[in-house]
């Protein structure tokens, strides 16, 4: 989490830094600020808050002059949000400066032997111990800071991607990462530098970037080529700087009120690029190029384990059922924030299926790295294009769902479960698992989900209506079977985070083992009830939320009767098979919890104590 950008090169950084600040709010947004060196003097701006914040305390007489600059978005981990907590932190001569997104764990204990050494500390954070440790280190061996920052990082345990600044070399930025994003755009030129946590605060100058590698450091200096090193031994490392396809279109709103209700709308084209090339269903071929390359495994597999957090885990429950049920492979599903503390059996021909939309979420980086010290194949389902889960894992499959910068996470659900259908349905049929009947309309069918979300899309003012009735219900039940229960808890979880509203997501056959308790007249139960392989008994599990008083917002496919007379809403799907209903009830669901967050005017894109990547465990 936290947001780091910088800029060095000819342009007035300030606004170039504020405007990437904005662009990576969606990583933290506790308290930001921003550094500037302005013709002999260190600028520094902080404050508790938002990017927007820190704008009203920018006077506008500083920072004209200053054309190198570092800036930063926090999401707290060590101190409190506010002003002496935020970045960026100055070492105690006053020279040096530093911005950080991670966590050095073992800061404690640097912070004790600095402190002997006179080193004086004003905030709470891990972030102020390593600049100081790393002044202690520059001063120690009379050295550059490049030199300083490799020399002190092999001091630590943890996670980082810093940038470094020191007002006696002021034509210098040093970067290093460990765990944490951190990208490097350059012009072609090479007379402008951009350092960000990811591409967005630079892609409207350049497409070229260098995405550092874990324990990798660069030296940018104006006016000359990048110098990059190992952490570890200092040794040279070659530059590789690949072309980005991002464009700005992506990373804007595009007229909607906010990024998530612009995501929402959105699935239909994201659903389409996930399978664009893959399903060719006039051929009847599906080809993923990483599970193509890597058959025989998969075909041989005992096993297959998904690892994954939130949202992502969520799509992982539902290709639990497809693979099961398409492919007949067992699988299981685990939190990557258990499994890697588990001590897990991994058998040989267990393959590990690690999902993330951002490509970064630690507990799913270091679940992979058990997997893969315990010998498994590890395949990653991730959005983000050269993300670290993307590197760290044998092969894997993009989403293409293009940047999803709300909080809350709805095109990346849909469009993790599109590959996941797509991979199960490859593997049953290679398997000879499902009929050739069966496969071939499945193939179609998955052709006509973008149509059928779209449909969907158009019930928005009817959703709108019924969020308006329940915006102020302190409880939501959500209900599914099947397919549809992950379904259920994805509508819990997007409720919650955005709405700050309780609710929870069971099985609806579970209802009686408890959460019936809790249903009376002023329980709003969403109600996942399509007319598929569950339906009546969904409709008996309705009946007995009718004869308690519960109020039944109900997901039902188009022309149902049962349900219809039972409950206070209906909202209708069109019809859709079992394997595939997940990514079209989830859409009303998203719209509900969207809506009712606006209402209670609440922060929709950037939910309170959320970031959008959980780079800390
Ligand atoms: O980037 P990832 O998919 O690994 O992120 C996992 C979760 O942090 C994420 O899905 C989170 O639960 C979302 N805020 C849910 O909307």
């Amino acid at each position: 989490m936290c947001g780091i950008t910088g800029y060095i090169g000819y342009r007035i950084a300030s606004p170039i830094i504020i405007k990437g600040l904005e662009r990576l709010e969606y990583r933290g947004y506790d308290s930001a600020g921003i550094m500037v060196y302005n013709q002999g003097k260190l600028e520094i701006s902080k404050t508790k808050g938002k990017v927007a914040d820190l704008k009203k305390i920018l006077s506008d007489k500083i920072h004209k002059e200053a054309n190198i600059g570092i800036g930063h978005t926090r999401w707290a981990t060590h101190g409190e949000p506010n002003d002496v907590n935020a970045h960026p932190h100055t070492s105690n001569s006053g020279d040096l400066v530093i911005i950080h997104n991670g966590i050095i764990e073992n800061f404690n204990s640097l912070r004790k032997e600095l402190s002997k050494r006179g080193f004086k500390f004003e905030s709470d954070t891990d972030t102020e111990v390593l600049i100081n440790l790393i002044e202690d280190v520059k001063n120690n061996n009379n050295c550059k800071l490049g030199k300083a920052v490799q020399i002190a990082l092999n001091q630590v345990v943890g996670a980082y991607a810093i940038a470094v600044f020191d007002r006696n070399n002021p034509e210098e930025i040093v970067v290093a990462k460990l765990g944490s994003p951190l990208a490097i755009g350059i012009s072609k030129d090479n007379t402008e530098f951009f350092i960000a946590s990811d591409a967005s605060p630079f892609i409207e100058y350049t497409n070229n970037a260098i995405y550092l590698e874990d324990q990798e450091m660069a030296v940018i200096s104006l006016g000359t080529d990048i110098k990059m090193y190992k952490v570890a031994d200092d040794s040279q490392v070659e530059p590789y700087i690949q072309e980005l396809k991002l464009n700005l279109d992506q990373i804007e709103k595009g007229g909607y009120d906010h990024f998530m209700l612009k995501e929402i709308y959105e699935q239909p084209r994201a659903v389409t690029d996930t399978y664009r090339g893959r399903l060719l269903a006039n051929k009847g071929i599906i080809r993923v190029a990483g599970i193509d390359d890597n058959i025989e495994k998969f075909l041989k597999a005992k096993r297959i384990i998904i690892s994954a957090c939130g949202t992502s885990w969520h799509a992982g429950l539902v290709a639990e059922y497809l693979f099961e049920d398409l492919a007949r492979i067992p699988v299981e599903v685990e939190y990557s924030s258990e499994f890697r503390y588990r001590n897990p059996i991994i058998n040989e021909g267990d393959i590990v299926i690690a999902i993330s939309q951002s490509g970064e979420t630690a507990d799913t980086l270091a679940a992979i790295k058990l997997a893969k010290e315990k010998g498994a194949f590890v395949f990653g389902v991730c959005n983000v294009v050269g993300s670290t889960i993307a590197r760290e894992t044998h092969a894997g499959a993009y989403t293409h769902a293009g940047p999803e910068i709300g909080v809350a996470s709805t095109k990346a659900f849909t469009t993790q479960i599109t590959i996941l259908a797509l991979i199960a349905l490859k593997l049953g049929k290679a398997k000879g698992v499902i009929s050739q009947e069966k496969y071939q309309s499945y193939l179609y069918e998955l052709e006509s989900i973008p149509e059928k979300i779209e449909q969907l899309l158009k019930q928005d003012k009817k959703i709108k209506e019924i969020a308006k009735i329940y915006k102020d219900s302190p409880n939501f039940l959500y209900l599914g079977r099947g397919y549809n229960f992950p379904v259920a808890l994805e509508g819990a979880l997007k409720l919650k985070e955005i709405s700050y509203i309780h609710a929870e997501g069971y099985p609806a056959a579970e209802m009686k083992h408890g959460p019936i308790a809790l249903i009376d007249e002023n329980m709003p139960i969403v109600a996942i009830a399509p007319n598929l392989k569950h339906y009546e008994k969904v409709v008996s599990n309705i009946h007995e939320i009718k004869s308690r008083k519960g109020k039944i917002i109900a997901i039902v496919t188009e022309g149902d009767v049962d349900v219809k007379v039972l409950a206070d809403h209906v909202i209708e799907i069109p019809h859709i098979s079992e394997a595939f209903s997940p990514l079209i009830t989830t859409i009303p669901l998203q719209l509900l919890s969207y809506h009712i967050a606006v209402m209670r005017n609440c922060n929709v894109d950037q939910p309170r104590n959320l970031a959008k990547s959980v780079t800390v465990e």
